[in-house]
């Protein structure tokens, strides 16, 4: 039987991957696309979650539109990343799809409650506030949930908004350690994962060379966001982060990580937003992730390429 999961997502090119790689995957089945603010504001991230439904051909997908803002905190954004829209890169269709209505909290909590216990996994890719509200209004969802994988942190790879601090942890620091601290079976993609995947000429070519619509604008996205890493890096390539979740939840034996403890750091001057995982286990604190540290990049990429021809 498909594993069912909700993606919550504030697309972004990588989180359009990671959205297409899920529903071209039968493993999975997408119950539904919760949205947040995050690379872009909210009314953004809602639109292209149905662009991306709809060129991968699904317009019976669920999307929600979440919180438009932070817990506590004014939103930062990344569109010096993602451009303008966030999906910058190619030039798609507005979206015919109505969003589903209600809110994405609402969405959340009566999903899990409704689905048999320890069916549903949750693999959020942007901002935690979504799911960090959902888990404040109805603590019973937590212990109903298979697990939570997400994207978010870093550690030996330390920041990419700040010096310290990695974007989706970063937006919303109380929110994430609400869910860090919530007891949730947690698996953490950080970017000293994502850094390890970076898109070369040959893997953007791979897709465009499917020869499809759907291959193409995987192509130009990546295109697109390279640019800044690449600036900013002096690589040859970019992270394409957020479709490391799905592609662990399809192959898991392409990550090695290790069971740890992980505190969100919501108070210092400078590390506001850090991930401080006790990647060497001198604190005694009690793990309550698993933190991902390494990828077979040949097979993701080569999984990724297969899963997007499919669509
Ligand atoms: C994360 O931040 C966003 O810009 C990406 O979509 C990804 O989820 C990487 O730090
Ligand atoms: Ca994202």
């Amino acid at each position: 039987m498909a594993r069912k999961i909700i993606i919550d997502t504030d697309p972004g090119q990588d989180d359009a991957v990671a959205i297409l790689l899920a529903l071209a995957s039968p493993e999975l089945d997408v119950l539904g696309i919760t949205c947040v603010a995050g690379n872009v504001p909210l009314p953004l991230t809602a639109r292209n979650a149905r662009i991306i439904c709809e060129l991968a051909g699904r317009r019976d997908v669920a999307v929600l539109a979440g919180c438009e803002r932070p817990l506590v905190r004014p939103l930062v954004t990344a569109e010096h990343v993602h451009g303008k829209t966030g999906l910058d890169g190619i030039a798609l269709p507005d979206p015919v799809m109505a969003l589903t209505p209600g809110h994405a909290v609402d969405f959340l909590i009566e999903t899990i409650r409704r689905e048999p216990e320890g069916s549903v996994t949750l693999c959020p890719i942007g901002p935690l506030t979504n799911i960090a509200t959902a888990f404040r209004q109805a603590p019973d969802i937590v212990g109903r949930l298979a697990e939570v994988v997400l994207m978010g942190g870093a550690y030996f790879a330390v920041g990419n908004i700040t010096p310290a601090a990695e974007f989706n942890i970063y937006v919303d620091p109380e929110a994430a350690d609400i869910v860090f601290g919530s007891g949730v079976p947690l698996v953490v993609m950080p970017l000293d994962v994502t850094h390890k995947a970076l898109t070369t000429r040959a893997r953007v070519e791979a897709f465009r060379a499917l020869g499809t619509r759907v291959g193409h604008a995987v192509a130009s996205w990546t295109d697109f966001f390279e640019r800044f890493d690449m600036a900013k890096y002096g690589s040859d390539g970019a992270p394409l982060h957020d479709p490391c979740t799905i592609a662990y939840l399809l192959k898991p034996e392409l990550f090695s990580g290790r069971h740890i403890n992980v505190a969100i750091e919501t108070k210092g001057a400078f590390t506001l937003g850090m991930t401080v995982a006790d990647w060497w286990r001198v604190t005694g604190r009690t793990a309550n992730a698993m933190f991902i540290g390494d990828i077979d990049a040949e097979g993701f990429y080569a999984l990724l390429t297969e899963r997007i021809g499919r669509l």
